[in-house]
């Protein structure tokens, strides 16, 4: 029986779960499915709101009045707990990575419309940059206030609960669908969505493989990060999981130039499964896992989803991503 910690309902949930209808007319014997992730909300919406369900629920339950988190100019979790936090009531303090832009587009110009505080830390001192949160946490403390730190994308033992629940939905749509998909295709940055869902097949008893494809880091990088979590998770909440059944598959190869910055296939990608099938993905995360996801199916029984009758992408969010990126699409 698995003890649910406090959670907030904020998430339009459950997301559907469709076939991609027209593109899977390319590969003979295979559906690919999606969970259209990308609609547990409009402003606030994607992967992250899932996550903050658990961990605006735990700042609440410790009586806090201040978030505090970060991540890149263009983070969706800043931009989905800035709102988040004034819808709450809760008086929100971004830390984002790099120089003030001159325009704030995308994602930043919502996390200013919806008044966030922000503070810019550039690229070279990142590795202090929870140094600076906790130091942040303590002028607030000092000011009267109670301020939560949540780390970069709610990746941490409580945001794991996030996909924990996903999976109950995604084994209720599976029954109904009366399909269990062979694997279950996500991008993985912060590596938290990979690792509730990794933890949630394993609680629900799913038998879907999660493939994870990375936007930034590697392979290494995000094994040590979800077992470190599950340890954290299981002591924290007193569960338990056989860490050797959790199977963490994340391939290589489809970051690109670096984080954030894709190059022409990517864009080629979001260009072709929009006006096949009138989804939108987006440059930094869901564009690259969907490409690294179509070039492995093409390889057949030589790539990483060998043998896939159904597989199954998480779309994950990050539409206002595209819009600072737009000069990189190319029309003929
Ligand atoms: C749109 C989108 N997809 C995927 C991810 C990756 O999720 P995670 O950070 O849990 O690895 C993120 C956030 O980093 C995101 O914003």
């Amino acid at each position: 029986m698995i003890q649910w910690p406090p959670r907030l309902t904020l998430a339009n949930t459950p997301t559907p779960l469709t076939r991609l209808e027209n593109l899977s007319r390319q590969f003979d014997g295979l559906t690919i499915w999606i969970k259209r992730d990308e609609l547990t909300g409009t402003e606030v919406s994607g992967n992250k709101i899932r996550k903050l369900e658990f961990s605006i629920a735990e700042a609440r339950a410790q009586d806090c009045d201040t978030l505090i988190t970060c991540g890149g100019v263009q983070s969706n979790h800043c931009r989905t707990t800035a709102i988040l936090g004034v819808r709450l009531g809760l008086k929100v303090h971004l830390i984002l990575r790099g120089e003030r832009p001159q325009l704030a587009e995308g994602n930043l110009l919502m996390d200013y419309l919806s008044g966030a505080e922000i503070t810019y830390l550039p690229q070279r001192d990142w590795h202090e940059h929870q140094d600076l949160a906790h130091k942040i946490q303590s002028d607030y403390s000092a000011a009267g206030h109670k301020a939560f730190f949540i780390p970069v994308g709610a990746s941490d033992e409580i945001g794991l609960w996030g996909y924990i629940a996903a999976c109950e939905e995604l084994k209720k749509d599976f029954a109904r669908l009366q399909m269990v998909p062979e694997y279950i295709v996500v991008a993985t940055g912060s590596g938290g969505t990979q690792g509730g869902l990794i933890l949630g097949a394993e609680l629900f008893g799913l038998s879907s493989q999660i493939v994870a494809f990375n936007v930034s880091d590697d392979a290494a990088y995000f094994e040590a990060k979800i077992r470190q979590d599950v340890t954290l998770w299981m002591q924290r909440y007193k569960q338990h999981v056989d860490m050797k059944k959790l199977k963490i598959t994340t391939v290589e190869g489809y970051i690109g130039p670096g984080y954030g910055v894709a190059g022409p296939e990517i864009f080629e990608t979001i260009r072709e499964v929009a006006s096949s099938d009138g989804i939108f993905l987006d440059p930094v995360y869901t564009g690259k896992a969907f490409h690294g996801m179509l070039s492995e199916l093409r390889k057949g029984d030589a790539g990483q989803l060998a043998g896939a009758r159904n597989v199954l992408f998480i779309h994950t969010g990050g539409l206002f991503g595209v819009f600072p990126q737009q000069q990189n699409f190319v029309f003929d």
